[in-house]
């Protein structure tokens, strides 16, 4: 595939108004989710749950793709349409992960490493062939007082890296993500460092291995305090700190930044987003700042179906009320009230 058609899927990823449903839990993730509302998980319940998703009306108006798991590629609804061809029909692009999970770095203390590089390049045209178009790898580094370590960060940056230049090979967009985490009671200071530092080196490896820049998106955390800080900082301070330490980090050629939600709740997600696209507005910025959000967009819409056929509409019309405040977000006119300004 071209690189031209590369970076015009990448741009189509990141368009004006829209951004990314990461809906690519995995099968353990994804039943526990399933059991937190009283639904026993197996292959049909995780199935129905992403059709109701990805029939949702009026969907694809926020959501210019989406993100999937391996089951729930090869899956089809209930009334026997394949869920990628659901996604395509709509004109919405279908994406896959392709790493196999975090699992503990060797001689390292409480660090994990991304796998799944084994075989890659054959599981990235079976996906091409059913129709994904992109794909995602998510790194996960945590902060504490000696944490996220270089070496956990090298060696996480390098896999992003193979990873990607793996993807663009097989004429997939890769979504690199480096996620640092939310756990803990860091300052949004202790945030800055981690993520430029994990920034820096990944952007280091990405030209190291030849990755087009131009067909990429970056998947990132925002800069952010833990969970736990005692003062955690405000929404300003959030849009200040993270747009400055993206323009310091990545490079113009990126077309989009795409951000994580990372266990914010579904309004400070999104008050977040807006305020740096206000920011965006006023000061410029070289990429689109959009949305790839997986619970900060279901989480409220999977309470509210409760596994019954009877809810799915009222789901969905949360879920669809969640993408348009992130989609007003993405451009900087979100008020809570839901009006446009
Ligand atoms: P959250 O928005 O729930 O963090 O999920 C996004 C994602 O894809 C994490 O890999």
């Amino acid at each position: 595939m071209s690189t031209e058609k590369l970076a015009a899927t990448a741009k189509a990823i990141v368009t004006a108004g829209k951004g990314v449903l990461a809906a690519d839990e995995s099968n353990g993730t994804m039943s526990q989710r399933l059991e937190s509302i009283g639904v026993v998980p197996t292959p049909d319940t995780r199935r129905d749950w992403r059709q109701l998703i990805f029939t949702a009306d009026g969907f694809g108006e926020y959501i210019s793709s989406v993100i999937m798991f391996d089951e729930t590629i090869r899956q089809s609804s209930d009334d026997g349409r394949r869920l990628v061809d659901i996604l395509s029909n709509a004109d919405i692009i279908p994406g896959i992960k392709v790493d196999r999970g975090t699992h503990p770095l060797a001689g390292a203390q409480g660090e994990a490493v991304t796998e799944g590089l084994d075989g890659l390049r054959g599981r990235l045209a079976e996906y091409f062939d059913m129709g994904a178009r992109f794909t995602k790898w998510r790194a996960v580094m945590s902060i504490n007082d000696k944490t996220p370590s270089d070496y956990c960060i090298a060696v996480n940056a390098h896999a992003l890296a193979r990873y990607a230049a793996l993807a663009q090979e097989a004429g997939l967009v890769p979504i690199v993500e480096p996620e640092i985490l939310m756990t803990g009671s860091h300052s949004i200071g202790d945030c800055y460092t981690a993520t430029e530092r994990t920034l820096a080196r990944t952007f280091d490896e990405l030209s190291a291995q030849g990755v087009d820049l131009s067909a990429m998106i970056l998947k990132p955390n925002m800069v952010i305090s833990g969970h736990e800080a005692p003062d955690r900082a405000t929404t300003a301070e959030v849009a200040e700190r993270t747009l400055t330490c993206l323009k310091q980090n990545v490079p113009s050629d990126v077309p989009g930044i795409a951000f994580l939600s990372g266990g914010q709740g579904d309004e400070e997600a999104t008050l977040n987003l807006d305020a740096i696209n206000r920011m965006v507005k006023d000061e410029g910025a070289p990429w689109e700042i959009t949305y790839s959000y997986g619970r900060a967009l279901i989480a409220t819409a999977l309470k509210t179906w409760g596994g019954s056929a009877a809810n799915v509409e009222k789901a969905q019309n949360m879920l669809l009320e969640r993408c348009r405040a992130s989609s007003e977000a993405r451009s900087g006119a979100y008020s809570s009230s839901g009006t446009i300004i």
